[in-house]
């Protein structure tokens, strides 16, 4: 179990992969603290299984830094990394004053989605002395910008780009980088050709560990799914079923009695 991020290179090395999810909340939070998870993300996809917005681009700083001060109060152990939302690292000034202020909140990393191009955001994040950690592939906050999610890395040229971007993300100091629904082909040889350590989501098994968003993993969020993430239990169901009993025995005068 991670207890530190400075023990990534080591589990990039010697394993075993690490395991990573989401939390917004604090008894989420805390379950998967208690569960032995490596990483805890407050990611942005707050904004649809949470929020219920079309997608991302549509959570603030204020969103963010709610959420986190609910999960920092439920995580002792594992590393907990933060967001930066749609707009919010605009600037190399912008990205550090708002990655401080998610560590405010109780970010021990902050996370931003691109490449290249915001490596003066990832350095400026890095000069203030906050972990980051860097997000390529399908980038959700640009899903009106690219007509929809695209697996990436289909084509050499396209590989070629995401090998540069993680490794100019690698070069600035990155201490993690997503790899989000990727060939698989691709992630591998971003794997073995960066220090930092890369965390797959739909991006295949060659990766140093897995990171699912937790309603997709608990099947707290039936109304989509994506293919790659296997749900491991079906809160959904359960929790309408609870419900369900709960409306009957308030409506059947012989039902169960309430306080
Ligand atoms: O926002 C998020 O949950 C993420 C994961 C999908 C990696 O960035």
């Amino acid at each position: 179990m991670l207890t530190s991020l400075q023990d990534l290179p080591h589990r990039k090395k010697d394993g075993p992969p690490l395991a990573v999810l989401t939390a917004y909340d604090y008894p989420l939070a805390r379950l998967l603290d208690e569960a032995g998870v490596d990483l805890i993300l407050v990611g942005d996809s707050l904004g649809m299984v949470v929020h219920g917005l079309p997608d991302t681009t549509g959570v603030t700083m204020e969103m963010m830094l709610h959420h986190l001060a609910a999960v920092r109060r439920g995580v002792v152990r594992a590393p907990v990394i933060g967001d930066l939302p749609y707009h919010s690292y605009r600037t190399p000034g912008v990205a550090a004053q708002n990655a401080r202020r998610l560590v405010e909140a109780g970010a021990d990393a902050v996370k931003l989605e691109g490449g290249a191009d915001f490596v003066p955001q990832a350095r400026a994040i890095i000069q203030a002395g906050i972990p980051f950690v860097g997000h390529i592939g399908m980038l959700p906050q640009s899903v009106r910008e690219e007509g929809g999610y695209k697996k990436k890395g289909r084509t050499p040229e396209d590989a070629a780009r995401l090998l540069a971007d993680a490794r100019a993300l690698d070069d600035a100091g990155a201490c993690a980088i997503v790899l989000e629904s990727m060939m698989h082909d691709a992630a591998a040889v971003i794997t073995r050709q960066v220090s930092a350590s890369t965390i797959g989501i739909g991006a295949g098994p060659a990766t140093d560990g897995q990171v699912l968003v937790t309603h997709d993993l608990i099947g707290a969020f039936p109304w989509f799914r994506p293919p790659f993430a296997k749900a491991r239990a079906d809160i959904a169901a359960e929790c309408s079923r609870a419900a369900r009993e709960f409306v009957r025995s308030c409506r059947e005068p012989s039902g169960e009695k309430h306080g």
